[in-house]
């Protein structure tokens, strides 16, 4: 699995292009997180199988990117002013790996429980597992 510590699959990118990146990529997966809350736990918006396996699938897809290879050495936010990065990050590279493995693990759950079709419950109780895990990863490594 490619998690926080991954061999790059291209060539690395500069520094600003991986910020953009992963800031795209997480605003992406919120998108997508968004769908599954409005309709699977709030019930905001009519329930619509095919659009939880569709954001499902989304998330699932970020979560297993290799997104590590885009926290490149130096860009913290203490070499930068457009990031929240901690600068943590680099100095708990376990921690930093369990949090990128528990959010492709519970992403990947989500992904499964979807395209099986699953009742509104199972599908809101895993978003909330994944959710868990988006938290996990702010609360240490992005600053306010
Ligand atoms: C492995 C750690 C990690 C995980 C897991 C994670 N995030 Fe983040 N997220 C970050 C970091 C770090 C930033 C700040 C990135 C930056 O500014 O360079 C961020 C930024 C964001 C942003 C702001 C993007 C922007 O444009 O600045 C949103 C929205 C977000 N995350 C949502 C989520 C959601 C939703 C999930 C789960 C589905 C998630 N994140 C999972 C670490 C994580």
């Amino acid at each position: 699995m490619s998690a926080a510590v991954s061999a790059p699959a291209v060539a690395q990118m500069d520094v600003e292009d991986q910020i953009e990146t992963r800031q795209s990529a997480f605003t992406f997966a919120a998108w997508n997180m968004g769908k599954i809350k409005a309709q699977a736990v709030d019930g905001a918006v009519a329930y619509n199988e095919q659009q939880m396996l569709a954001a499902a699938n989304a998330i699932a897809s970020v979560a297993n990117s290799g997104l590590g290879s885009l926290f490149g050495p130096g860009t913290a936010l203490d070499e930068n002013d457009n990031t929240r990065l901690k600068p943590e990050f680099f100095d708990k590279p376990d921690r930093a790996r369990e949090v990128a493995i528990n959010f492709a693990q519970e992403a990947t759950k989500l992904q499964e429980i979807a395209a099986n079709g699953a009742e509104k419950a199972a599908v809101a109780a895993q978003f909330s597992e994944v959710g868990k895990t988006c938290k996990a990863c702010h609360d240490d490594f992005r600053a306010e």
